[in-house]
């Protein structure tokens, strides 16, 4: 690690970190005022004039919120597997699609399958694949995996005739690591063997890994790219664990050391930079879904859309989801408009998503540090929106997985443990967490 610090410039890394540092905390508070705003609308009712159903929509996004052993580190929308409320849950979920695919024309649209863990019953995401196929002939699919469910070559052979880029969550090739992230549902072992089974079976083949994982260090995460680049992997995505914007600028400035390691030993591996997280070694790779169009739609329990300057979002809990899906086809429950400067701003993240320009690494880091922060207002938006539904629908505890965001906040301040950290970190949350459900209760 000293060696990497002597190696770059020291002021320009304090430099980094500091910029990076002061616009995520200001992006951490405009996009809070946006979020606790489309909290606050809660169970508007939909009506059909609420989107502009002449909107060129080019991306579906499709949620499976379902795992077999919810991670800890994990905040996405996501509940334990149970064959009954998966069944249940897919039927709705072709409602919808029936119903979106009525409303819009969707025409050569980028299909991406997302969760929660999509593959984890072989029958149903085939046949959901096959109604996609049928409704909307979509122009590429991506469906996310996880390495337990790649094991049976049949269902990778089924799954190659439906979908062109599968995206592996393999996290890290360590023990340890998946060990810290309390990632019990499949080994390293089975992470090479999914790899192994799907490599040249689908277009792209995209592994996820982590990084900035509490007591993670450079190495590691070079040696997982290293196996990566071994296996022939064509894409990695490298997400840095979500994490509030008050982290101590110690670590900020440690992360973009990190950053700057990685992207260098990945250039040097022949991945290019196609956005600051998603690197490949073939320039006509496909990105994640959301870089494909400024207008999508999302469909399933927690999904967001984005038609014209509307934003509207599902249901959180499966309780209000099939519910909603029931009574009127489609389940947005919160509905607002961006104002000014929004549409803009969200123009803005959109093209920094976008932006992965090896030449200017501190750039990148910035965008990276931004995104991260927004991404951590988005998962508090969902986990309040889930706390505030099950209140509100009274339903029974058991349909809720062990709430993922605590767990990646609470690994910040574990690390460096004292009073003065935990006490702002509970007095924020519980402030934050109290705040909106009252807001959204009395507005
Ligand atoms: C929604 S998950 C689906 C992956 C699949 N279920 C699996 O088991 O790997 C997609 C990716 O999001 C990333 N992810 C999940 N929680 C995260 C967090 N707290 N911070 C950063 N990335 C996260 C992981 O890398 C994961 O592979
Ligand atoms: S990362 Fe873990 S909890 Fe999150 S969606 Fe994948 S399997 Fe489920």
């Amino acid at each position: 690690m000293s060696k990497i610090l002597r190696s770059t410039n020291v002021a320009d890394n304090i430099l980094t970190a500091l910029v990076s540092r002061g616009l995520t905390a200001q992006a951490f508070l405009m996009s809070l005022s946006f979020f606790k705003r489309l909290l606050r609308s809660f169970n508007k009712t939909y009506r059909e004039n609420n989107i502009d159903k002449n909107t060129e929509i080019k991306t579906l996004y499709i949620h499976v919120p379902f795992c077999k052993n919810p991670c800890k580190f994990c905040c996405f929308l996501r509940f334990r597997y149970r064959e009954e409320y998966y069944r249940n849950y897919m039927k709705m979920l072709q409602k919808e699609l029936d119903n979106v695919v009525s409303m819009f024309e969707l025409k050569s649209v980028d299909v991406y399958i997302g969760g929660g863990t999509p593959t984890v019953n072989q029958e149903g995401i085939l046949e959901l694949l096959d109604k996609i196929h049928e409704l909307v002939k979509p122009r590429t699919v991506t469906v996310e995996a996880n390495p337990a469910t790649l094991r049976d070559t049949c269902f990778i052979g089924e799954l190659s005739k439906k979908v062109t880029r599968l995206s592996i969550g393999v996290q890290s090739f360590c023990p340890r690591i998946l060990n810290t992230i309390g990632r019990i549902n499949h080994t390293v072992v089975d992470s090479l063997v999914a790899v192994r089974n799907t490599l040249k079976k689908f277009h792209t083949v995209n592994v996820d890994l982590l990084w900035s994982v509490p007591g993670q260090t450079v190495i590691d995460i070079i040696r997982d790219c290293k196996i990566i680049a071994e296996l022939g992997v064509d894409q990695v995505t490298l997400y840095p664990v979500l994490a509030p914007p008050w982290r101590d600028l110690r670590k900020v400035l440690q992360d973009y050391i990190t950053y700057r390691t990685l992207v260098e030993f990945l250039l040097k591996l022949n991945f290019k930079p196609r956005t600051v997280w998603c690197f490949s070694r073939d320039g006509n790779l496909i990105d994640e879904y959301i870089v494909e169009s400024r207008n999508f739609l999302g469909i399933g329990a927690g999904s967001i859309s984005k038609v014209g300057n509307r934003v509207l979002a599902n249901a959180f809990s499966l309780t209000q989801y099939m519910k909603k899906v029931r009574a009127n086809g489609v389940s947005f429950s919160y509905v607002t408009t961006l104002r000014g400067v929004e549409e803009s701003l969200f123009n803005l993240v959109m093209n920094m998503f976008e932006y992965g320009n090896s030449r200017n690494m501190s750039l990148m880091f910035i965008v990276s540090e931004l995104l991260r922060t927004l991404f951590f207002v988005v998962a508090w938006f969902r986990f309040t929106a889930l706390t505030l539904e099950t209140c509100y629908s009274k339903v029974r505890m058991n349909t809720i997985a062990p709430s993922g965001l605590l767990a990646p906040t609470l690994m910040y301040c574990l690390p460096n443990l004292s009073i003065a950290n935990l006490a702002q970190y509970v007095t924020t949350h519980i402030i934050g967490l109290t705040g909106c459900i009252v807001q959204a209760l009395f507005s």
